[in-house]
């Protein structure tokens, strides 16, 4: 599903940040990314989105990332930002569950059948009318879990899903993850969230 060979990466130049990085990962496997703060691992999702573009080759599911087939890649992949902020762009937590679906010609009613299970899958139904901007950081970070979970993509990138969540909300996410049988890459700093959702783990290392 996923195939990164050699790749290589640097922000600026002579300072690279990813060298002759190559894995490989099955449909249905969920793998854990870890390693140190500036280890790598974001900027991995974000050579796979095409939100960057390094050396070397990336495949999602046969598909090479670049410009021309960013459209059809992005549509079989759901990015849980490390950032909310980045993420939510629509006044309100319902219009931005909605934009996706909509966006990739889903029935109305069946995008708000999806939302409204989403939303209570993960315990957010009091979220669904509030403002994005309005809410606490958790808060956020549920809210863009739920956005991509009512996309249905194939293919999951979390980037530290946990990562300001509450004891509680933390146990909804993990159960949730873990119950998607989607292929999934997490990144995580918390190694009970590696360890229960992650089948393998990749480390990145200098
Ligand atoms: N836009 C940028 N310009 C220059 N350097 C950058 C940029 N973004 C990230 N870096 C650097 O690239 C390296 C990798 O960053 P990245 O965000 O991928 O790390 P990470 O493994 O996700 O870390 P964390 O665990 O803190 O989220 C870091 O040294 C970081 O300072
Ligand atoms: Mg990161």
């Amino acid at each position: 599903m996923i195939d990164f060979n050699n790749v290589s990466f640097s922000y600026e130049p002579g300072r690279p940040v990813i060298e002759n990085l190559s894995f490989h990962i099955e449909k249905g496997e969920a793998v854990g990314l870890v390693g140190a703060n500036g280890a790598g691992k974001s900027t991995v999702m974000k050579l796979l989105l095409g939100l960057l573009e390094g050396e070397g080759t990336i495949l999602v599911d046969g598909l090479e990332v670049k410009k021309q087939n960013l459209p059809e890649i992005r549509k079989k992949m759901g990015f849980v930002f490390q950032n909310s902020e980045n993420q939510m762009f629509m006044p309100t937590v319902y219009e931005d569950m909605m934009f996706g679906p909509l966006n990739y010609g889903v029935k109305r009613e069946e995008a708000e059948k999806k939302v409204d299970e989403v939303l209570a899958r993960l315990h957010l139904q009091h979220l669904k009318h509030r403002h994005n901007y309005k809410l606490s950081g958790g808060e956020l970070k549920m809210a863009a879990i739920a956005t991509i979970l009512a996309m249905e993509p194939q293919i999951i990138l979390m980037d530290e899903p946990t990562a300001s969540l509450d004891p509680e909300n933390r146990r909804i996410v993990i159960d949730t993850i873990r119950s998607l049988d989607q292929t999934k890459i997490i990144t995580s700093h918390d190694p009970e969230v590696i360890a229960e959702v992650c089948t393998r783990v990749i480390e990145l290392k200098k």
